[in-house]
């Protein structure tokens, strides 16, 4: 997987905007502080013409909701499991309060089938995150249960409108059925793709927009395996954020490879003209992909990028480099190929991957060790080092950090909380460790995850 076009977009000063123009108002509306979810088993229409059958979702009704919280407003969710299996809802991205992280058995019960839990939460950080299962994660995530979350900021940035873009595939066969949602000798290397494109569930979409408008494309991609390389065709368009912390400087939205649970929030200048549409495409080796197509409508609105006010970053502490203690992580094959326990929260059978040589042993109680010991408060470099041929999205639950340096290639000073890992790479990253419990730490490439590239950081309180 090439992953030099994000470094080359973030590192190219070719098309950067060096400043925002002040103005943009945008008026919102107050936001609900309360939110209900119910994770349902449904049938639903993905491809013209045929109910895809047995798909699963956080609403009864359709594809996952968006939810829309504000930074610093504690929100509740009221999740109610009406599947007939065991669920837990992680917030991907929110550096919250480690009992909310909707992690089995780490930090909270399975939530049974029948059964309510109430998430409380006060998101420190504005940007656009998502929210999946972390229980069964495999099929309840391939069968649908993957949703955006965006967290507003106080201060709009003067955009007319936001519009958030779930991009994930299905594994349906010719007749809108799913087929198997992976195969062993696929998990064992890069992971196996999905058969349909998808945006918000829908193949190639088509979004109508104010003519000359200024849009917030909120990307998010929620799919089990694919690492894309995603552009904006047909229109100007600009990088202000990648996994949900802002750019110093927007960047020309020339190209940008994405892993799953990485997200870009993309300012869109819509085009003049009703004859122009502009396009979001997947770039493939074999011919680009148009997964959604937005559509100008009526006269121009005549706005300018350069209206937009700049993002303001979210208060993620800086490690101090200087005293920063490093921790080894080195990614790899497992060693000893035992299967993983069984458990309510399912088990492919197999495990193929290890962090520092131990396979996750599956999600039962345990208990398990950390893989490292953080002392609160204390800054640390993780050094990830990938002995295997394929990359890695390596996630971090409740703590961001920053991108120092690479063997490979040279690295933008990122904050991140999914860092793609290339093939035989070694990349170094700080962070703070500012936030107590027991944070899973996995490959998000879910057949990694769920055939031992899995553990998780113990920050003592
Ligand atoms: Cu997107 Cu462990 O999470
Ligand atoms: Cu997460
Ligand atoms: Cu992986």
């Amino acid at each position: 997987m090439p992953g030099f076009s994000r470094r080359e977009i973030l590192l190219g000063g070719a098309g950067a905007l060096t400043a925002f123009a002040a103005g943009g108002l945008g008026a919102r509306q107050a936001l609900a502080a309360e939110h209900s979810l119910t994770l349902s088993r449904l049938n639903h229409s993905v491809l013209p013409e045929t109910v895809t059958a047995d798909m699963m979702s956080f609403s009864p009704s359709g594809p996952p909701p968006v939810l829309r919280f504000r930074k610093g407003q504690t929100t509740t969710i009221d999740v109610k499991n009406a599947l007939d299996e065991a669920s837990v809802v992680h917030w991907h991205g929110l550096r919250i309060a480690n009992n909310m992280d909707g992690v089995p058995y780490l930090t909270q019960y399975p939530i049974e089938a029948g059964n309510a839990f109430r998430y409380e939460f006060t998101p420190p950080d504005a940007g656009t995150f998502w929210y999946h299962p972390h229980c069964n994660t495999l099929e309840q995530i391939a069968r649908g249960m993957t949703g955006v979350i965006v967290v507003e900021d106080e201060e709009d940035a003067g955009f007319d409108s936001d519009l958030p873009l779930n991009i994930r595939d299905f594994r349906l066969g010719g007749d809108g059925q799913f087929i198997a949602f992976y195969k062993p000798r696929n998990a064992a290397r890069g992971g196996t793709l999905g058969t349909v494109s998808t945006v918000n569930w829908q193949p190639q979409p088509v979004y109508e927009l104010a003519a000359g408008s200024l849009v917030r494309l909120r990307l998010a991609v929620t799919d089990l395996t694919r690492v894309g390389r995603y552009t904006v065709s047909g229109a100007e368009a600009l990088i202000i954020a990648i996994d949900s912390n802002p750019l110093p400087q927007p960047v020309a939205m020339d190209e940008i490879v994405l892993a799953p649970g990485q997200r870009a929030d993309v300012a869109l200048r819509v085009p003049d003209s009703e004859d122009e549409v502009a396009k979001l495409v997947l770039k493939k080796p074999n011919g680009d992909k148009v997964l959604a197509t937005f559509q100008p409508r009526g006269a121009s609105a005549g706005r300018d990028l350069r209206e937009l006010k700049p993002l303001k970053p979210n208060p993620v502490p800086q490690a101090d480099l200087a005293n920063a203690e490093v921790l080894d992580f080195v990614f790899g094959w497992s060693p000893g190929g035992d299967a993983p326990q069984a458990s309510i929260c399912g088990s492919l059978g197999y495990t193929f991957w290890s962090i520092n040589r131990v396979a996750w042993g599956g999600d039962v109680p345990g208990p398990f060790d950390p893989l490292a010991t953080l002392r609160h408060g204390k800054s640390y470099i993780l050094r990830f080092r990938n002995e295997s041929p394929n990359d890695h999205p390596i996630h971090l639950h409740g703590m961001s950090f920053q991108l120092l340096r690479s063997n490979k290639r040279k690295l933008p000073p990122l904050v991140t909380d999914t860092a793609l890992l290339l093939e035989e790479e070694t990349m170094e990253v700080a962070l703070v460790a500012d936030n107590p419990g027991d944070w899973a730490f996995h490959c998000h490439v879910i057949e990694h995850q769920k055939t031992g590239l899995a553990g998780f950081l113990r920050v003592e309180a």
